[in-house]
């Protein structure tokens, strides 16, 4: 099992770049199946999850082909099956995405249900009940959900709460339904734009995305297409964080600073400066740093992919801050690592985290307990005096791309490492 090895204390300082936004490329690559021409991708992020999602898109027959690190030209014409297995769902509950694709297309779709995952049950009410409403009957049987439609019908659809995945995943189905679909309550993160804008350039016709009515005039087919993802939020998020929390100086290149306002927002109020050029931030982390109060929501608020790493920021910020989660109830589960390594943090009712800054931490072994959450123990070990290890960097690799490379780039010490002995070997060239 690899894991990295850290040796924190260093100042990141210098410039990154920023790949394509893996959440908006789990719905695109999902999408580009919905006609029988090829369409081409670009920006994709090479990273486990898009990987898996690829191979599930492979194994119902579509063809994929790989045109470079990022580019991936797909062809939904000689799909053979409509029938996606738990094997990839447990891997990469975004799979699902499959089922608003595959319904649009046939009017029928069998995909695993996907379980809970480490930050929360995830429930799938509003997608099924965002399908039936198209005409669809929808049956969970098997551990498969299961729609069929004689014919799908535009409707009038109020989503009982802002989800991304239900948003998407109607979205897609409406897009090849007869007649107008209304999505209220519609979710408004860019990679519901993203998405939504994807399926305009196969000749969908959706307008609102972005705002919380979405607007569906169904068409009768889809198109290729050539398109480009946009950067990812969260892994620009990411490194703003660690900037921040090893009192840093770092431009992070090819984003969309609009996209990061709430998270540059918050670390100003901690006492960082940014700036923002076009298509970049930069992050001057300072010598003190001090507290806020982080509450997550639906975006344009503060999203709740970048609360553990903010978190970390906090464990070294001046004072008491408080970080509320209100999207996911189990996303806290690092806190009891981060204490590990010093930081003085109490969880209350499973969805506060009360944190007293300390003036610094110190490595340790901790568990990666999910992608963000080993997002944010990373920055902790960054920051913190000595050696760390990170257990468990198979949930980080789901969505970070060449992480320890790009961070390497900012003169940190980092290494992944598969054994004790590659870790002393670290020890010994760092000294
Ligand atoms: N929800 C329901 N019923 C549903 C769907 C969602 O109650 O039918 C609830 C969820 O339990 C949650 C809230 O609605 O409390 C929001 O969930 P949402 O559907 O927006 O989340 P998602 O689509 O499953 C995506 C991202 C997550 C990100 C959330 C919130 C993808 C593939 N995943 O998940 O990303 O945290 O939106 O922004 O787009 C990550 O990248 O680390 C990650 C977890």
């Amino acid at each position: 099992m690899e894991q990295y090895i850290i040796k924190g204390g260093i100042p990141l300082i210098g410039e990154v770049e920023i790949g394509g936004a893996k959440n908006a490329a789990l719905a695109i690559l999902a999408a580009a199946i919905m006609c029988d021409e090829p369409v081409y991708i670009e920006n994709v992020p090479n990273v486990r999850d898009t990987n898996v999602l690829l191979q599930a898109i492979t194994e119902i027959g579509a063809v994929v082909e790989r045109i470079g690190p990022h580019s991936v030209k797909i062809n939904g014409k000689k799909i053979n099956s409509i029938c996606v297995d738990y094997e990839f769902i447990k891997k990469i509950r975004a799979s699902y995405y499959l089922l608003g694709a595959l319904l649009g297309k046939y009017h029928q779709a069998e995909v695993a249900l996907p379980g809970g995952c480490n930050i929360g049950s995830r429930p799938i009410d509003q997608h099924k009940k965002g399908f039936e409403a198209l005409g669809a009957e929808v049956l969970i049987e098997s551990g498969m959900v299961k729609a069929n439609a004689k014919r799908l019908r535009g409707s009038h659809i109020y989503f009982d709460l802002a989800t991304v995945g239900a948003t998407i995943n109607v979205m897609m189905a409406a897009v090849l339904a007869e007649g107008d679909t209304i999505l209220e309550n519609a979710a408004k993160e860019p990679h519901v734009v993203d998405a939504a804008n994807f399926l305009n350039s196969m000749g969908a016709k959706i307008k609102g995305a972005g705002t919380d009515v979405i607007r569906i005039r169904g068409v009768k087919s889809l198109h290729g297409t050539e398109y480009s993802i946009i950067p990812d939020q969260i892994e620009a998020g990411t490194f703003m964080m660690a900037a921040a929390a090893t009192k840093g100086d770092v431009i992070v290149r090819n984003v969309i600073p609009k996209h990061l306002e709430a998270i540059s927002a918050k670390l100003i109020e901690t006492g960082c400066q940014i700036t923002e050029e076009d298509d970049a931030v930069r992050v001057f982390g300072q010598s003190n740093l001090y507290h806020t109060n982080i509450k997550t929501l639906p975006y344009p608020g503060f999203p709740t992919d970048m609360q553990p790493q903010m978190t970390a920021v906090l464990a070294l910020a001046r004072g008491t801050s408080i970080v509320t989660e209100t999207i996911f109830e189990n996303r806290f589960k690092y806190a009891g690592e981060l204490a590990r390594m010093g930081a003085d943090i109490k969880v209350e009712g499973g969805n506060t985290a009360i944190i007293n800054g300390v003036s610094r931490l110190t490595g340790a072994e901790v568990n990666a307990p999910d992608l963000r959450a080993g997002a944010a123990l990373v920055i902790a070990a960054l920051a913190a005096e000595g050696y760390s290890v990170i257990d468990d960097i198979v949930y980080i690799e789901r969505g970070y791309e060449d992480f320890e490379i790009k961070l390497n780039g900012l003169g940190a010490q980092i290494q992944k490492v598969k054994c004790e002995k590659d870790i002393q070997k670290f020890k010994l060239k760092i000294g």
